[in-house]
């Protein structure tokens, strides 16, 4: 008869089998096992993302049968901290207990009274968003005060934080990075500082974002925590730095080849697409290993994870973010320790006690505690603090959500890329769509515009600074050999592919799609080395797609590098369709899209009703710095415009790993018929 752990193997072994047949559909875009995709199928906005790992440590972890968050969840949990440079995450069943949490734990009596939010405190937050990023305050029995929001960044407007503050009453800013593109940190900051406040981001769909400032900001703002981290990791950066140039001189020569491919002129549409298809490949499989770790400061500047810069900062890990668990969420500690313990007790039932699950006696003094009227001795497993929840999730969760941290840094990278894909593809429809600008973005800078001869120059001198001449001068050989050789391979090749691509479009009698395969985007990614000479190239060395270099940024020296939840788009005034046509166009041709989640909240009957139950458990301050009142439909319309703006004119679209270079394509060409159709 087999052991249990033999036959754990071969359960496990078929888990692995079944899964890969199975989930194809599920596999990140440019894998190259994902299912077949064809237009007229369903392309979803979100969904999950994984392969045969995630589902073996589900069944593992079943199997185990721990259940309760256990040695999974502890692993993730200290995974997840190190990842982002935070001082802790605690695992809860969702990022809307995630906010629940965490608003809580600034209530607690163990704060000091000028610093908790108590009953008719205020905290303040945005007025177009996700119900649960606000929800908690008033939960809580304080008051939801509400800003409206820049329909641009989809973000606060942080110039008008001071006409919501209440000195003595104002706790806390309680906001999110609006799918996934950061609001203005250092303005937020600076503000929560002065007035001695809280800030929570809520962080649910902005893991892996990043956001930059000038050091001196940061040690004015006090952001000790994370130039400490940066510090400690600079030798490890300069060391990633070095051996990703080595890694790079060899992969290279296969770059070269395929650059050398897509740089002859007469290539049909099609192939062009399988080039554009091969670079789109290239630049997922190269992000990992060359990215520093984060926190880090370069050139004055410190960069550092959305969500390591407030207080407190939420999670969610619902399929559609950017890891998922199916269910689940995480309260990031970011740097005082002691909040841990009380989000915890909030999480886990209130209680006084902070034993894992499964263990006793953590304090070693299980039996020696006396706390409020209890007799001293009375087990510190049932001494409750807090008037807490229950919001753990399950172990085996924990098992799936470590397998996705793991690919955390190519799914950051693949919702970046998607976004840059649709905003050029979507380029030539910008006189009747406005897209979302990242904060401190001024503009977005066309692919054609980018100055291809600047980036070889500041890739060449990065690159230099780590690499010896002898070492440039075996790759230079190197790669001219690769080009001959790639030339003489790619040849019949290219005629084969034409051959069937040609065949392929006739059938499917989609043959705009197949232009797409033009688009300004894959050709400019390919295209900005395709006439440089080769001696030049030789040196550049494509170690990531530069995002910053997308736009143009304003003069405070803060950047954002935005892994997007979504691509959001709004029909301008006077175009011939709303918002609504768009979307209902899209979703006959079964493209997944979504509204700006909740669009303006103070619209949705909770708020109406609100108005009427429980006045005072909101306060609006419009756009001109006043307190609305009184609050119905026209006052809101005046002083709400930007999130009304985003309620009646956004969409997004999605941007998730799962979208392959074909799915974005079609998507393009459906908006580009749909508007050329509507302009008639
Ligand atoms: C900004 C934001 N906060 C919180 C949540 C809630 O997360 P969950 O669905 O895991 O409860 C979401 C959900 O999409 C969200 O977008």
């Amino acid at each position: 008869m087999s052991s249990p752990a033999e036959l754990k193997a071969q359960i496990l072994k078929l888990t692995r089998d079944y899964s890969a047949l199975m989930h194809k559909g599920q596999r990140p875009g440019d894998d190259a096992a994902h299912a077949p995709w064809a237009p007229g199928q369903t392309i979803p906005y979100a969904g999950r993302v994984f392969d045969e790992n995630e589902v073996e440590a589900a069944v593992g972890a079943t199997l185990d049968f721990w259940l309760t968050l256990g040695p999974e969840g502890e692993a993730f949990e200290k995974e997840l901290a190190a990842l982002l440079g935070v001082k802790h995450s605690l695992l809860v069943n969702s990022g809307s207990s995630a906010n629940l949490v965490a608003l809580a734990t600034f209530t607690t009596h163990k704060l000091p009274p000028h610093k908790r939010i108590l009953p008719g405190d205020e905290v303040i937050t945005v007025a177009a968003g996700f119900p649960t990023t606000v929800a908690p305050i008033i939960q809580s029995g304080a008051v939801a005060v509400f800003l409206d929001n820049d329909p641009i960044t989809g973000n606060i407007r942080p110039e008008q934080l001071e006409a919501a503050y209440a000195p003595g009453k104002t706790k806390a800013v309680m906001i999110a990075h609006a799918l996934g593109n950061p609001f203005d940190l250092c303005a937020v900051l600076a503000f929560c500082r002065k007035h001695d406040l809280w800030l929570i981001e809520d962080n649910c769909d902005a893991l892996g974002c990043t956001y930059s400032m000038p050091e001196s900001r940061a040690r004015a703002l006090g952001l000790d925590h994370l130039l400490k981290i940066a510090e400690a990791n600079a030798a490890e950066n300069a060391e990633i730095l070095k051996r990703g140039n080595a890694e790079m001189l060899t992969e290279n020569a296969e770059n070269l080849k395929t650059e050398n491919l897509k740089s002859e002129s007469d290539l049909s549409k099609f192939q062009n697409f399988s080039v554009s298809k091969s670079s789109y490949d290239r630049v997922s499989k190269f992000s990992a290993p060359r990215s520093p770790k984060i926190p880090f400061i370069r050139d004055g500047i410190l960069t550092a994870y959305t969500g390591t810069f407030g207080d407190i900062s939420t999670q969610s890990f619902y399929p559609p973010h950017h890891l998922t668990m199916g269910e689940g969420g995480a309260v990031n500690i970011i740097s005082k320790p002691p909040l841990k313990t009380y989000a915890e007790s909030f999480r886990d039932w209130g209680r006084d006690c902070w034993c894992a699950s499964g263990k006793d006696d953590t304090c070693h003094k299980r039996f020696g505690w006396q706390l409020g009227e209890l007799p001293k001795g009375y087990d510190h497993k049932y001494i409750y603090s807090h008037l807490g929840y229950n919001l753990k999730p399950l172990d085996p969760q924990a098992a799936i959500g470590r397998q996705q941290l793991k690919k955390l840094p190519a799914f950051i990278e693949a919702r970046k890329r998607n976004w840059e894909t649709l905003r050029a593809g979507l380029d030539c429809v910008s006189d009747v769509l406005d897209f979302t600008l990242p904060a401190h973005a001024v503009r977005w800078v066309p692919p054609s515009e980018r100055a291809r001869t600047e980036k070889l120059k500041l890739g060449n001198s990065e690159i230099l600074k780590f690499e010896s001449a002898a070492e440039n001068a075996v790759t230079r050989s190197e790669n001219a050999e690769n080009l001959k050789r790639g030339n003489a391979e790619t040849a019949p090749e290219k005629a084969e592919n034409l051959k069937s691509g040609n065949a392929d479009i006739q059938s499917s009698g989609v043959s705009k799609f197949q232009n797409f395969s033009v688009s300004e985007f894959s050709d400019v990614r390919v295209s900005e080395f395709s006439d440089v000479p080769v001696s030049e190239f030789q040196n550049f060395k494509i170690s990531k797609f530069d995002f910053s270099a997308c736009f143009e940024w304003d003069a405070t020296g803060c950047r954002v590098d935005t892994s997007w939840f979504g691509f959001m788009l709004r029909v301008k005034a006077g175009a011939p369709f709303s918002h609504t046509d768009l979307a209902r166009a899209l979703d006959e041709k079964k493209i997944g899209n979504r509204m700006f989640f909740g669009g303006n909240l103070l619209r949705q009957p909770v708020f109406v009703q609100m108005r009427q139950d429980r006045p005072h458990a909101i306060r609006l301050v419009g756009s001109n710095g006043s307190t609305v009142s009184p609050v119905n439909s026209s006052t809101i319309a005046a002083a709400f415009p930007g999130a009304d703006a985003i309620m009646n004119e956004a969409i997004f679209l999605g941007t998730y790993p799962g979208l392959t270079a074909e799915m974005l394509a079609y998507e393009i060409q459906v908006i580009r018929d749909f508007v050329a159709a509507r302009r008639k």
